[in-house]
């Protein structure tokens, strides 16, 4: 028992267009990002559940409050089997880093899920892993959409409006997307429920239609995506970045590195995400010009930026 071990994986998620709009229903566009990933570890014990995480060593039931939503993940993923809280050690190993809008919370819940089904020698459909996921996300989010689940845990792009199926797709758009990372943790559940509050507070009418408008956006990118069109493609990047702000989900951070990739010659910027901090990304014709771009987010304050190609079998 003590030498049974299994694995389970996922990888970031960048949401190229539709963030937040897509709680309402409204489309949206995410690709995988396995430039940043997770793995987990489950591994036989005596005794209590116990975490070997970068932030929390020890027992299961003293995780810190921040840890919640995997706490979550894991009774939910035990549950389900009927297994008790009980005998096993969960590792976790990420690159993704945490609360930037890459999708950290649903990764690690998609992770564990993964590796305890299997540890416990389990088959796992797509479906139900999506459908565990979300009872954690729901304590990470409050309403999440399923994006980021589907995301962290697929191998494709996804056109995805919420309650209907994804629709996985190839990338065929001859550009370079940057990444860029505020140094700053997002706010997800915060910005989420901001939205909300507007709807809920007397500013229903304009933040509908600025939601609607988020996701004829959306609509338009994908002709954009599908037609290899990357200058149309940064217009309705841009104009989603300032409906987005005026929402009230970016940052000044968000702003300052939006800002610094239009200076230097950007087709397109927009925050990728939650919001409120996390991460940003461009858009750029070629290698070169995302080089000049990622070159100017750093400069602007950016603490990690990735250059990533559109097209699909050329990704690096
Ligand atoms: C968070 O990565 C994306 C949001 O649209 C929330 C969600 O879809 O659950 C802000």
């Amino acid at each position: 028992m003590e030498d049974k071990f299994a694995t389970g994986h996922s990888h970031g998620k960048i949401i190229l267009m539709g963030e937040h709009a897509v709680v309402y229903g409204e489309p949206s566009i995410a690709l995988p990002f396995p430039a940043v990933d997770m793995t987990a570890t489950v591994k036989g014990t005596t005794g209590g559940l116990l975490i070997d995480c970068s932030y929390y060593q020890g027992i299961a039931t003293d995780m810190p409050e921040v840890l919640h939503s995997l706490k979550k993940a894991i009774q939910t993923a035990l549950s389900s089997l009927g297994k008790p809280n009980q005998n096993i050690r969960i590792k976790i190993e990420s690159s993704i880093p945490p609360e930037r809008g890459m999708g950290s919370s649903a990764a690690v819940a998609v992770a564990v899920t993964r590796a305890i089904y299997r540890y416990y020698g389990k088959e796992l459909s797509h479906e139900k892993l999506l459908e565990l996921v979300d009872v954690a996300e729901r304590v990470a989010h409050g309403n999440p959409s399923g994006l980021d689940a589907v995301t962290t845990s697929g191998d494709s792009p996804v056109f995805y409006r919420k309650g209907e199926p994804f629709v996985p797709f190839q990338l065929k758009m001859d550009a370079y997307l940057i990444v860029g990372d505020t140094g700053v943790t997002g706010q997800t559940r915060e910005a989420v429920q901001s939205i909300a509050d507007r709807i809920e507070n007397g500013e229903q009418s304009r933040t509908l239609q600025q939601i609607r408008a988020l996701g004829d956006l959306a609509e338009k990118a994908k002709s954009f995506l599908e037609h290899n069109k990357p200058e149309s493609l940064g217009h309705v990047m841009g104009d989603a970045h300032e409906l987005l702000r005026e929402l009230g989900v970016s940052s000044s951070d968000l702003n300052r590195l939006v800002d610094a990739a239009k200076q230097a010659g950007a087709l397109g910027a927009k925050l990728t995400g939650g919001g409120r901090g996390g991460c940003m990304i461009a858009l750029s014709a070629t290698k070169e010009d995302a080089e000049k771009v990622s070159a100017a987010l750093e400069k602007a304050g950016a603490v990690h930026t990735w250059i990533t190609h559109l097209r699909q079998e050329e990704q690096e």
